[in-house]
């Protein structure tokens, strides 16, 4: 999704533009570009498709002397990769940027005659013409007058050319926090390009009009009231947000799963059992549902089903995991005994935070699972239980997807405990098999050079098949979206029983099939089906358990994991799928953390 930056004080706002916009580059984009103000002269503006680098060295030689500006990263939604559509668009006196999507920019622009204004194929420029269409020297009034006529997603930072040092910003449903420094305001979609200069910050409240100058910021109502929105503190430092030595973020992720897990788990385990006090989670909340209902997108979703793989059959709770993007036109069988988690990594996707709202319109009570504080999402719950897992910067989910799943484990096993679906002992012993799940990954990890040489038989691969059958089924879904993404393979997962119902016919000789068999009670199931796939000439990797490991001939390669309670094998063997798709992007040249097509946290529709 679009990166968003505005900067105005007492140093170079150029440098610090561009620098931001590169700490934003993994929220995905394709183009990029910055307007800077000077005394006296026009707005200086360049904007082009492609990286951050390369608007850098396009920017060299303007004038380092301005100290307000404004930067963007574009993610297109509307009109080409091209350098007009670039963001920021400058209409008459007012630049302006963007990050989401103007549903009726069509009827603006009949609305208001802009046809002879704009020039882009985009609704951000619409918004621009708009905006300068009600700018009469009065910038107040242009945004007020503005928003009584746009509808849609927006966060926009907007200069007037004759309002010198100041930049104007104000959204609605798309992220932004703001911060004063001793050099000076700045805004942005996301603390990434903040933590540098502030560790207290604030979110921008929606359809608020907020006003940066060197000196302060300025938070206000569309009528006027001035505004103090909560100040916050981040809660990691900017090297937790940097790579740490590690050649991607997707490795360094990978890598700090045991601890992140560890960092969420155990502040939620008061005397060996599941608690969710430190939360604001009150049992008397958990005790009258009657069924769950999650709702999410992506890896978040694939989290939402191992979730369901261990609560209905163990607190015997109905769950139903929604695709959140369908799921949010549905009319949904839901009441206040429903309890609706929401489980998002960014705590800002669109389609989740819609489904989330439309749950709350049938009166079901409403838990988030989130990993950045204060996130949309997170707010507008009634309650959330935060993930711990420290910034996520690579496009394809990792440590939050094992975070997700252990938080969602401590939930599940305090609403069994709270409704007497299970004892404390049972409790007790399904935090301890939990906790094991820790040095269980480190010891995946510690032996990834076996799974990068496993990964070989994917590096030429056009299409893969991932298998299982219960949790390694739904495990599987994770692992062809993991490759998928940054792999571009077409990997398909398949529940090992259906696949002799059709699509084994895709099965021709070398095609690489990823066959996880680490549930025992259906373990000669999915070796038989195995079996069935070698038959056909199917290059399989076998994922086990260390002491399930079958005879060489049945597979061409196998990995296995350490033994865990088959609850539980889910952790470890998400680690060896994500080390795959990891060593195979990798191995294939791949932008590893920054794939194709893909942004990081999808705040458009
Ligand atoms: C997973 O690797 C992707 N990045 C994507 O599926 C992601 O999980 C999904 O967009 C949900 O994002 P969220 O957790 O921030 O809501």
């Amino acid at each position: 999704m679009c990166g968003i930056i505005g900067f105005t004080g007492n140093i170079e706002a150029k440098k610090l533009l561009i620098d931001g916009l590169a700490r934003l580059e993994y929220r995905g984009y394709d183009s990029a570009g910055i307007a800077l103000q000077y005394k006296d002269q026009p707005f200086q503006i360049v904007k082009k498709a492609g990286k951050v680098e390369t608007l850098r060295q396009f920017c060299e030689d303007l004038d380092s002397s301005s100290t307000c500006g404004i930067g963007h990263t574009r993610w297109a939604t509307h009109g080409g990769v091209t350098d007009e559509n670039a963001h920021p668009h400058l209409v008459g006196r007012v630049a302006l940027i963007h990050n989401g999507i103007i549903e009726n920019y069509h009827e603006l622009i009949e609305k208001f005659n802009l046809e002879h204004m704009v020039k882009s194929e985009t609704d951000t420029e619409v918004a621009a013409a708009v905006i300068n269409h009600f700018y009469k020297g009065d910038p107040y009034y242009a945004i007020r007058q503005a928003m009584k006529h746009m509808i849609g997603s927006f966060a926009f930072c907007i200069m007037f050319q004759d309002v010198p040092d100041k930049i104007f910003a104000i959204r609605n449903v798309s992220p932004m926090v703001a911060a004063h420094f001793a050099d000076g305001s700045i805004i942005a979609s996301d603390l990434t390009a903040i933590i540098q200069y502030s560790q207290t910050y604030f979110i921008v409240p929606e359809y608020h009009i907020v006003t940066l100058t060197k000196d302060d910021i300025k938070v206000e109502t569309l009528d006027g009231q001035m505004a103090k929105p909560e100040s916050l503190t981040v809660s990691w430092n900017i090297e937790a947000a940097q790579k740490g030595g590690y050649e991607h973020y997707m490795m360094k992720e990978i890598m700090e799963q045991p601890e992140v897990i560890r960092g969420t788990v155990m502040p939620r385990i008061q005397d060996g059992l599941p608690s969710l006090l430190s939360d604001g989670v009150d049992d008397e909340i958990l005790k009258d549902i009657h069924e769950i209902r999650v709702i999410a997108c992506g890896t978040a979703m694939h989290a939402g089903m191992i979730f369901k793989s261990m609560v209905e059959p163990m607190m015997r709770i109905p769950v139903t995991v929604s695709i959140a993007s369908e799921y949010r036109y549905d009319s949904p069988i839901i009441d206040a005994h429903t309890l609706v988690i929401a489980v998002s990594q960014s705590g800002e996707t669109i389609d989740t935070l819609e489904a989330l709202r439309l749950s709350k319109s049938y009166g079901a009570k409403t838990l988030s699972v989130v990993n950045v504080k204060g996130s949309t999402i997170a707010r507008e719950s009634d309650y959330v239980v935060y993930t711990h897992a420290g910034p996520e910067i690579a496009v394809a989910s990792t440590k939050a997807y094992t975070v997700q799943i252990a938080t969602l484990y401590v939930i599940g096993c305090r609403i069994g405990l709270v409704k007497g679906c299970i004892s404390e002992e049972a409790a007790r012993k399904f935090i301890g098999d939990l906790l094991d799940v820790i040095p269980a990954i480190q010891q995946v990890l510690d032996n990834r050079e076996e799974i990068q040489n496993a990964s070989i038989c994917l590096l030429e691969a056009q299409d893969a098949f991932f298998i299982g059958r219960g949790i390694d089924y739904t495990l599987s879904l994770e692992g062809a979206l993991k490759l998928k993404e940054i792999s571009y393979i077409h990997a398909e997962a398949y529940a090992a029983g259906e696949l002799k119902h059709g699509t084994i016919a895709l099965i021709t000789p070398g095609i690489p099939v990823i066959a996880i068999a680490t549930q025992r009670k259906v373990f000669n199931k999915t070796i038989s089906n195995i079996k069935e796939v070698s038959s056909r000439g199917a290059y399989v990797l076998l994922i086990t358990e260390a002491d399930l490991r079958v005879p060489e001939e049945i597979c061409q390669q196998q990995l296995t994991i350490p033994e865990v309670d088959d609850l539980f094998s889910v952790f470890p063997a998400a680690v060896v799928l994500q080390l795959i798709a990891y060593y195979t992007s990798y191995g294939r040249g791949l932008d590893v953390d920054m794939p194709r097509n893909l942004a990081k946290s999808v705040t458009v529709e």
